[in-house]
């Protein structure tokens, strides 16, 4: 019953849409929903690679049935077992008994831990390869991209590599599953934010794995999430790769909690000088209602970032020290730094961001701006300067 999209001669794309859940692993936003890719290559062997999140495994069960139209499926390559793609593991084995579940060490210690699964492993290691007929499939260890295990799987037949969450973006397919038959705008800036949220902290084994494919000829990629590259390939991998690099953009994200206003007006001040001195892209975050994964997303985009907290109960507002320490998580590298801060009757929170650009190592870009009650004149001639000396910095680097 089931039309599937074929990536390539007999491979077919076998993946579900999730329009339902509100936030991927309960925490980020899913405002364009996400897709969970899975691959069937029909080769004298039939090797499914990943599986999808289990609240989708009974469509993706039908369609696997209908794509193998009575054959048995051989081989099921699990290139990651995050439970978004590993989730329906133990359901296809019920079904198909016979299936031999492709993966490293690492694998299959957690085939056990999670479903219980010690038999019929078949284990692979850097460089193995696989004869499934006219296609010998090549595995690559990609460890920590995001989880230990990850591993990419290279069709070099068909020059397809099948990456696990590498190159993935939020969005779901809707019609479209390969980049040429659809409109990928809504999708580069949901891969940064993917990519920021998910994958962020893990900039060295993501380098490490691009090193490792650089002498490899790849002509599409097939990713967990989001679009099948191949048009756009180069682009998704040159994200993939600055990011990774946290090699920002020109640009300033400005972060700042305000209780009441006050502390606002300085971050307002400090963006007015930024555009006068000639930086375009500029993105404040309220703290308050932007949700952190934009503003991620966003630090990881841009090569300036300033912050602005008040002072709150002798320590820095709340939703700013979250937001510190979900940028500290993922290692955030080389930005440069600029921070404001107001107090009431006692100053702690420009204390508090002085220490935190020196954990990260960061370059401190013109003079803090600390503000007592509400913004007068004098100080908002710092927050001014302090704009300006962003901007003038950003635009020695770029030249
Ligand atoms: Fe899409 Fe790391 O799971």
């Amino acid at each position: 019953m089931y039309k599937l999209k074929e990536i390539a001669d007999n491979i077919f794309y076998v993946g579900v849409n999730d329009r339902q859940k509100a936030l991927f692993e309960n925490l980020w936003p899913l405002p364009y929903g996400v897709s969970y890719n899975s691959y069937l290559i029909l080769d004298e062997k039939a090797v499914l690679i990943d599986t999808v999140d289990v609240c989708y495994s009974d469509i993706f069960l039908k369609k696997i049935a209908d794509a193998l139209n009575g054959r048995s499926l051989d081989y099921l390559v699990v290139n990651h077992m995050e439970p978004d793609h590993s989730g329906s593991i133990r359901l296809l084995r019920q079904q198909y008994p016979e299936v031999q579940i492709v993966g490293n060490n690492k694998t299959h210690g957690m085939l056990e831990g999670f479903h219980g699964i010690t038999d019929g492993l078949f284990e692979v290691k850097e460089g193995d390869k696989l004869n499934i007929g006219s296609r010998e499939l090549t595995f690559y260890m990609a460890p920590m991209v995001h989880w230990p295990e990850v591993m990419f799987t290279y069709d070099p037949k068909d020059k397809i590599l099948f990456s696990a969450d590498a190159f993935g973006a939020y969005g779901t397919l809707d019609g479209g599953v390969i980049d040429t038959d659809m409109n990928v705008e809504r999708f580069w800036e949901e891969m940064i934010r993917y990519y920021s949220n998910i994958v962020g902290k893990y900039g060295n084994p993501v380098q490490k794995a691009l090193q490792k494919l650089s002498g490899v000829e790849i002509g599409t990629i097939c990713s967990t999430h989001g679009p099948v590259w191949r048009e756009h390939l180069g682009k998704a991998v040159s994200i993939y790769d600055r990011l990774s690099r946290y090699e920002g953009e020109e640009g300033v994200a400005i972060v700042y909690g305000s209780m009441y206003g006050n502390t606002e007006q300085m971050a307002e001040a400090i963006a007015y000088a930024l555009a006068e001195n000639g930086v375009k892209n500029i993105v404040l975050h309220n703290v308050s209602k932007s949700h952190p994964s934009y503003i991620l997303k966003d630090v990881f985009n841009y090569r300036g970032l300033i912050i602005g907290s008040p002072t709150y109960s002798g320590q820095l507002f709340p939703e700013i020290e979250s937001i510190l320490s979900k940028i500290e998580v993922r290692e955030v590298k080389d930005r440069l730094f600029g921070y404001f801060g107001s107090f009431t009757w006692a100053g702690a929170a420009v204390k508090r961001l002085t220490a935190f650009g020196e954990k990260m190592k960061w370059e401190v870009v013109g003079s803090p701006v600390e503000q007592k009650q509400a913004l007068k004149a004098d100080k908002y001639t710092e927050c001014l300067a302090l704009g300006e000396a962003m901007a003038t910095k950003l635009k020695q680097q770029t030249k």
